[in-house]
C-alpha cells in the first residue's frame, strides 16, 4: 500500500485565498515576510506568479520558508531529449481529430511521456497556450518546473500523486490539478499507467469566471478547490532538476531535495478540483446557452471578455429545453477549440471520439454534430433527458492553435474526420413540412 493511501492527505479549501501553512510549529514568521533570521534556520524566498505591480485583485505570490533557497543550484545544461512536437507543422485550416495515444512500452515518466499536440506560440510565452498529451508508466525520479506557463493538468487515466514545493496533491480522472508557473513538482503514478491532457497557459493565471446575472453561486464554487498543506523532505540525496524554458528542456543536479519548504503563506499555490462538483447550469425554457455557461476557469486576455484560454467542461446534465435542437449546435467560432474526452461519450458525436482522444476546430472552421446525432436530435420526441456518464472538456483560446509536426505525423491522427459531416442529410423541401 502506498503510504499516502494509509494517511489521507489534508487540504485547504478555497480559490485564490491567502493561505498559510507550516509543517513545524512556529516556522511561519508573524507580522513580516522576511525576518533577519527565520525560525529553524530557514531561508525566506518569494515566489511571484504575477508582476509585482499588477492590481491587487490579480496579484499572486507566495512566501516560502525553506531549508535551502532555490538559487542553490549549478548551471543548467540543455537536455538531449526534448519534448516531441516543439515545431509547428504546416498551416492547415482543417478540422482534426486524434485517437488516444498508446501507452509506452519502456519505462517512461510524465516528462518523457509528453507530446505537444498544438500550440499558439505566443510571443516569448507571455500569452497563448500549449496543449500536451501525456502517457506514462513510471513515476518521476526527478523534479520539474516550467518557466513557460501554468499547468492545467487533466488526468484521463490513472491516479497521480503530485509532490510540490508547497505540499502534496493527489488527483484522479475527473479531477484537475493547477500548478503555477515555475512551481517545482514531481509526479508519481498511483496506478500502473497514466494518461491525460495538459494545457500550459502562457497568459494570465487561470481564475474563476465572473458570474454576472447568475449570482453569487454556481458553476465551480471556490470552496471546492483544494490546496495542499506544507510538507517537506530533508535529504542530501542528489536530485535532478529539469526546467522547461521557451519550450526547451534543461537539467541541473541538486545536492538536496527541492521539496524543502517547511512553511509558506500566499495565494500563488497549486490546487486541485473535482469536476464532478461543477454546478452545471442550463436552459429551463428553450434553446441552450453558449458553452461559456460551462466555464470552470478562465485566463483573460487584454481584451475585455476575450479569453486567452477558457477551460470548459461538458459534464452530466439534464436536457429539458422544449422545441430545441439539443446537441451542441452547428457553428463557426472566432475562438479556437481543442476538445478532449475524459470518460464516456460526447453528446455531439456518435462515434470516433474516444476517451483520451482529441479534436481541434480552429478559428472559423465549421463543425457540429455528426449526421447520426443531428438526425436523431431532430426526430426526437423531446422529454427531459439525462446526459450521463460523460466528461468532455474544451480548451478554448483566442489565438490559433497550430498542430505540431509530430501531431500531424502521428498515426493517431484520423485521416477521415471530415467524413462525419460528409453525409449530412438534406431535409430541405419546397413544400412546407
Ligand atoms: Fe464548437
Amino acid at each position: 500500500m502506498h503510504p499516502s493511501a494509509a494517511h489521507p492527505l489534508t487540504y485547504m479549501s478555497g480559490f485564490g485565498n491567502q493561505f498559510s501553512s507550516e509543517a513545524l510549529p512556529g516556522a511561519l514568521p508573524q507580522g513580516q515576510n522576511s525576518p533577519q533570521r527565520p525560525e529553524y534556520g530557514l531561508y525566506a524566498e518569494q515566489f511571484s506568479g504575477t508582476a509585482f505591480t499588477v492590481p491587487r485583485s490579480e496579484a499572486r505570490r507566495t512566501w516560502l520558508y525553506r531549508i535551502k533557497p532555490s538559487a542553490a543550484h549549478p548551471r543548467f545544461e540543455r537536455l538531449e531529449r526534448q519534448i516531441p512536437g516543439r515545431h509547428a507543422g504546416p498551416i492547415t485550416p482543417n478540422r482534426l481529430r486524434w485517437n488516444p495515444m498508446a501507452y509506452p512500452s519502456t519505462p517512461t515518466d510524465l516528462i518523457d511521456g509528453l507530446l505537444t499536440l498544438a500550440a499558439t506560440h505566443g510571443s516569448e510565452q507571455a500569452s497563448g497556450v500549449s496543449v500536451y498529451l501525456y502517457s506514462a508508466n513510471a513515476s518521476m525520479q526527478r523534479t520539474f518546473f516550467t518557466a513557460d506557463g501554468e499547468w492545467l493538468l487533466v488526468p484521463q487515466a490513472g491516479r497521480l500523486r503530485i509532490v510540490t514545493e508547497l505540499g502534496v496533491l493527489e488527483v484522479e480522472p475527473q479531477e484537475i490539478a493547477l500548478l503555477p508557473r515555475g512551481l517545482k513538482f514531481r509526479v508519481e503514478l498511483l496506478d500502473a499507467l497514466a494518461g491525460g491532457y495538459i494545457c500550459e497557459n502562457h497568459g494570465r493565471p487561470l481564475r474563476l469566471p465572473d458570474l454576472g446575472p447568475i449570482g453569487s453561486n454556481g458553476l465551480a464554487n471556490p470552496r471546492d478547490f483544494l490546496a495542499p498543506v506544507a510538507a517537506f523532505e530533508e535529504t542530501a540525496t542528489p536530485c535532478t532538476l529539469v526546467q522547461k524554458f521557451l519550450g526547451e528542456l534543461f537539467s541541473t543536479e541538486l545536492d538536496h531535495s527541492p521539496f524543502d519548504v517547511v512553511a509558506w503563506h500566499g495565494n500563488n499555490v497549486p490546487c486541485k478540483y473535482d469536476l464532478r462538483r461543477f454546478n452545471t447550469l442550463g436552459s429551463i425554457s428553450f434553446d441552450h446557452p453558449d458553452p461559456s455557461i460551462f466555464t470552470v476557469l478562465t485566463s483573460p486576455s487584454a481584451a475585455e471578455g476575450v479569453a486567452n484560454v477558457d477551460f470548459v467542461i461538458f459534464p452530466p446534465r439534464w436536457l429539458v429545453a422544449e422545441n430545441t435542437f439539443r446537441p451542441p449546435w452547428f457553428h463557426r467560432n472566432v475562438m479556437n477549440e481543442f476538445m478532449g474526452l475524459i470518460t464516456g461519450a460526447y453528446d455531439a458525436k456518435a462515434e470516433g471520439f474516444s476517451p483520451g482522444g482529441a479534436s481541434l476546430h480552429s478559428c472559423m472552421s465549421a463543425h457540429g454534430p455528426d449526421d447520426a446525432t443531428a438526425g436523431k436530435a431532430m426526430a426526437a420526441d423531446l422529454q427531459p433527458q439525462k446526459v450521463d456518464n460523460t466528461m468532455a472538456f474544451m480548451f478554448e483560446t483566442s489565438q490559433v492553435l497550430r498542430p505540431s509536426q509530430a501531431a500531424l505525423d502521428s498515426d493517431h491522427l484520423q485521416s477521415d474526420y471530415d467524413a462525419c459531416w460528409a453525409g449530412l442529410s438534406s431535409y430541405f423541401s419546397r413544400g412546407h413540412s
